[in-house]
C-alpha cells in the first residue's frame, strides 16, 4: 500500500453505498492514502455502481485522497458475466477506461511533489 503512487478500486454497490469492507479499508490506513490519486471501475444493478462511488468520494477526501471524475460504470453486470470469469468488455467501457487511466496517470504525476 504505501509503495504504491496510486490506486483503482473495482467495486460494487450494496443499498446505494460502497462495501463494508472497502470502508473498513479505507479507514484502517490512513497514511498510506494520502496524496495520491484514485480510479473507479464501479459495477452494479441499475446505478452500475456510481451511487457507491459517490458515497466513497467524500471517504476518500477527508483522508487527503484525489478521486479521478472520470471513471468506469458496469449497470447489470450480472447480465455480463462471461461463463470463463470476467465481463465482456464493450466500447463505451473502452473508452471511459482509457479516459479515466490518462487522467488517472496525469494526477499521479502532478501529486508526486506532495508524496515525496
Ligand atoms: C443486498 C444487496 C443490495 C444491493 N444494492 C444495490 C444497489 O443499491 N445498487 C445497485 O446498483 N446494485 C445493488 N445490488 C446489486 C449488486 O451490486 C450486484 O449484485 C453486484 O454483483 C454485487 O457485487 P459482488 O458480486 O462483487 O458482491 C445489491 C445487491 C444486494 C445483494
Amino acid at each position: 500500500m504505501k509503495e504504491a503512487d496510486a490506486f483503482l478500486f473495482v467495486l460494487p454497490e450494496y443499498n446505494y453505498g460502497p462495501p463494508g469492507a472497502l470502508i473498513n479499508a479505507l479507514n484502517f490506513l490512513v497514511r498510506e492514502w494520502q496524496y495520491k490519486a484514485v480510479g473507479f471501475v464501479s459495477y452494479g444493478g441499475m446505478s452500475g455502481g456510481i451511487r457507491s462511488v459517490q458515497v466513497t468520494k467524500g471517504l476518500l477526501t477527508t483522508l487527503k485522497v484525489v478521486p479521478m471524475l472520470e471513471a468506469v460504470a458496469i449497470p447489470f453486470v450480472e447480465q455480463q458475466l462471461q461463463a470463463e470469469g470476467g465481463i465482456a468488455a464493450n466500447s463505451i467501457h473502452v473508452a471511459a477506461a482509457t479516459t479515466m487511466l490518462s487522467e488517472l496517470l496525469r494526477w499521479t504525476e502532478a501529486l508526486r511533489i506532495l508524496r515525496a
